[in-house]
């Protein structure tokens, strides 16, 4: 089975659908999540995750250089010898200290089309634009921000939705499908 390491800082549902996806989902007999980490002691996501019996650990970024808590970062991570490095909602830009050791197998998932919106706040870039639809896109992760080639990408319908929370609630709804779908089919083309 692949092991994932799954990373966040905050709320957690991408992680609690791939977590869900290992046990009973499309990731069953595939992948296993061997830790959830976050850079974020106190995200709610590693409350969940440790209520799911998963293992947990967390190093605090804040006030940190990035080069070196990246640097720790990747060596807490590397103890679960990770197949995949699974970015879920970690607010963080990776240096080169955190990518290195992990290069080519470090996967994030972004609320839209990385070729026309990379960063933070994209559902409110969608939902301030006006847009009739956005698009979900899981890429691996590079040293640039959302550069990474991409793996996988899905359209979110947003004609009719006139609140932020309800574009939210589609997007989240193609995302929590569409990243352990994704991270299938890079599994079992790599045979990891
Ligand atoms: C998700 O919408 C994810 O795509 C986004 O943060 C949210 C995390 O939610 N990631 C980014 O914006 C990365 N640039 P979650 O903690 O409930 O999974």
């Amino acid at each position: 089975k692949a092991r994932l390491a799954i990373l966040l800082s905050g709320r957690g549902s991408n992680m609690l659908a791939l977590l869900e996806a290992t046990k009973t989902g499309v990731l069953q007999g595939l992948a296993e999540v061997v830790v959830v980490f976050s850079n974020k002691p106190d995200a709610p996501g590693l409350t969940f995750a440790a209520e799911q019996g998963c293992p947990v650990a967390s190093l605090p970024s804040q006030g940190r250089k990035r080069e070196i808590f990246d640097a720790e970062a990747a060596a807490l991570l590397q103890q679960y010898q990770p197949d995949l490095v699974v970015l879920a909602g970690y607010m963080r830009i990776l240096s080169p200290a955190f990518i290195q050791p992990f290069a080519g197998r470090i996967i994030n998932i972004h609320p839209a089309d990385t070729h026309q919106h990379q960063g933070l706040h994209a559902y409110e870039w969608a939902f301030d634009n006006q847009l009739l639809e956005t698009k979900i896109t899981v890429h691996l992760v590079d040293e640039g921000l959302d550069t990474g080639p991409i793996l996988a990408q899905q359209t979110v319908d947003l004609r009719g939705a006139d609140t932020l929370a309800e574009v939210e609630r589609r997007g989240l709804a193609v995302e929590h499908e569409l990243y352990a779908e994704a991270l299938r089919g890079l599994i079992m083309n790599y045979k990891l």
